[in-house]
């Protein structure tokens, strides 16, 4: 038997018994008298010690052992005349008697520690030696724990778990595919699933009624902090259901998730339309942990001469309370930030609301006192508050705003990474167009029904933006949680929409043919969601980046550092495949 237990069990309860223990080596102290080894495991640490008087040799073999050695150890607990009062096996320790080298290990190159002193890209390369921190591992602990809840909930609403394929159709709506040579069907393709959104929905003709699985997706996009190209979802779909069955489930298992996670409970969730979360936020995904919601200044800030203000569709600004004390250097770092082409405004006016009542703006020249406090008096603004004021084309401008809204949250600690705000955002357009190829694409997928009062529209190119779906994303903290829609189910409406979306009969027929013909035998009214699995651990755990909870993620330009891939392939494997790389 390797171990009677594991490094993070033993207590006072436990003293006298004789145990074997297995571990790494975390570290050693040698006092002379005594060497004293922390053995570490997955569960805990316990410390070994290793007497000089009572058994030498084996004192001398303890002393040799490197960091990260695999041991097994025989001996008695005995309370520790000095305790650790920092960890719960603090109070024992193994007086050892046996101890047995089960591996060695070569010096990590960054040390096992909570703070460790390895850099990002080192970490990633032995994500291995990683995980063995403490941080990583309860990360993928929580993660465990979190699909277990979610797997158990939704398991006891009737839900199936129902594996769907990997190697599908490519479809060329949403992200690009990633595809993988077929060598049996030579120049021919399948597709890693951007998403089961098609197999879930045969599903629901199959009859299984409520459908989950906790799956792998894949994204040929560009990657951020809070993208993977694998990444994975926790999705849904259920049958004759409406909107509202939809949204009380899934604020359900996230109601189910924050109790039993971190013993939070909430209130009905709020909800916002589409457009109002852009009007005040400049966001399809508010964060509204904090206010500093848009104020728009049109009626006060025309008419002044001043050109900027004069030409423009918006002129819009936040309050940021508290503020009207920044220097000339953070008003110029704020204009710098929002100059940044990620940001790409022209430039920003601010007006200080001072303590004594008076007012400094930076367009002073063509606006008086008065013509100020009406600003002011119009966001609400308080002596001591800063106005920020952007302008231009309005969807645009909002934008623009909304990073800055987000940046001053920062800067003042307004966004707290244990403070939680869900919301639904509901009502989305349900097409989009798009100026590069000067056509309207679905904003969620071709699938997504329109509401029933804006169906007619579609009669009328004219009004295609116009037209809202039933379409929903779950938002936290201004993150996407996730997002589902109601579906189409009426195969004339379907038509319509891929008519809409510039397919031909025959060019949808080709791609989505088979989810048609499904359709002609009885599809029931169907609508579902997805959750962003990583997205949501990453916010439980109150971090941006959702790598910290994937065991074994891709770095920035898509690649394992670890295991060295995308890698090349052998000219033979090419051959098989009858594929020919373009020198
Ligand atoms: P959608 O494309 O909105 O919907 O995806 C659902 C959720 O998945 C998460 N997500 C990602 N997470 C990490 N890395 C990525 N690259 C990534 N892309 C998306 C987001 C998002 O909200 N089939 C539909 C769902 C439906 O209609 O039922 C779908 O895939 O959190």
């Amino acid at each position: 038997m390797y171990r009677t237990n594991t490094c993070g069990e033993l207590r006072l309860a436990n003293v006298g018994q004789t145990v074997t223990l297995a571990g790494w080596v975390q570290r050693s102290r040698d006092l002379g008298g005594m060497t004293f080894i922390d053995l570490r495991d997955r569960y805990g640490i316990t410390q070994l010690a290793f007497n000089m008087e009572t058994n030498a040799p084996l004192c001398e073999q303890a002393r040799k052992l490197g960091r990260e050695y695999v041991i097994q150890v025989t001996g008695k607990v005995i309370e520790r005349s000095s305790k650790n009062t920092k960890i719960p096996t603090g109070e024992i320790e193994i007086e050892v008697a046996e101890l047995t080298i089960l591996n060695e290990a070569k010096v990590p190159p960054f040390t096992i520690e909570d703070q460790s002193d390895g850099g990002d890209d080192i970490r990633m390369k032995y994500r291995y030696l990683d995980i063995r921190r403490n941080p990583v591992k309860n990360n993928l602990i929580m993660r465990h724990k979190m699909a277990m809840l979610v797997r158990n909930y939704l398991s006891d609403r009737d839900f199936l778990e129902i594996e769907t394929p990997m190697l599908i159709k490519s479809t060329p709506e949403g992200a690009r595919d990633f595809v993988v040579p077929s060598r049996m069907n030579p120049g021919e393709f399948y597709a890693l699933p951007q998403s089961p959104q098609q197999y879930k929905q045969l599903l629901m003709v199959a009859g299984m009624d409520r459908y989950f699985q906790i799956v792998r997706c894949f994204r040929d996009e560009d990657l951020r902090a809070d993208r993977q190209p694998e990444f994975t979802q926790i999705d849904c779909e259920m049958s004759f259901v409406e909107q509202e069955d939809v949204l009380n489930t899934f604020e359900g298992l996230l109601k189910h998730l924050f109790k039993e996670e971190k013993g939070m409970e909430f209130g009905a969730f709020p909800r916002m339309t589409w457009h109002d979360a852009m009007r005040r936020y400049g966001s399809d995904k508010p964060d509204i942990r904090f206010g500093m919601e848009f104020v728009e200044l049109n009626d006060v800030a025309k008419g002044h001469g001043f050109g900027l203000f004069d030409n423009a569709e918006l002129v819009v600004g936040i309050c940021a309370p508290g503020c009207a004390e920044y220097t000339r250097k953070q008003l110029d770092a704020l204009t710098d930030f929002v100059k940044r082409p990620q940001v790409g405004a022209g430039g920003m006016v601010y007006v200080k609301c001072n303590a004594d009542g008076t007012f400094k703006s930076s367009v002073d020249k063509f606006y008086d006192a008065e013509a100020l406090k009406a600003f002011a008096d119009k966001m609400g603004a308080k002596p001591g508050d800063l106005l920020l004021i952007l302008c231009g084309p309005a969807m645009k401008t909002r934008v623009q705003l909304c990073a800055l809204r987000l940046e001053m949250g920062n800067q003042l600690g307004l966004r707290k990474p244990d403070e939680y705000a869900p919301l639904w955002v509901i009502d989305f357009p349900l097409l989009e167009w798009d100026d590069e190829t000067q056509r309207y694409y679905a904003m969620h997928h071709p699938f997504t029904a329109p509401k029933p009062e804006d169906e007619a529209l579609l009669d009328n190119p004219s009004r295609w933006g116009d037209i809202r779906a039933n379409a929903y994303d779950i938002v936290m903290n201004g993150v996407e949680v996730g997002g589902g829609s109601i579906r189409i189910h009426d195969r004339t409406l379907q038509n319509k929409m891929f008519h809409t979306l510039g397919f031909t009969d025959e060019s949808a027929a080709a791609q989505f043919g088979f989810l048609m013909d499904a359709f002609t035998y009885g599809a029931p009214p169907h609508a579902g969601l997805a959750f962003g699995f990583d997205r949501l651990c990453s916010l439980f755990g109150g971090v941006e980046t959702i790598r910290d909870f994937i065991a074994f993620p891709k770095n920035n330009a898509g690649r394992d550092t670890m295991s060295g891939s995308p890698s090349p392939i052998a000219k033979e494997q090419l051959d098989e495949l009858k594929i020919e790389l373009k020198k």
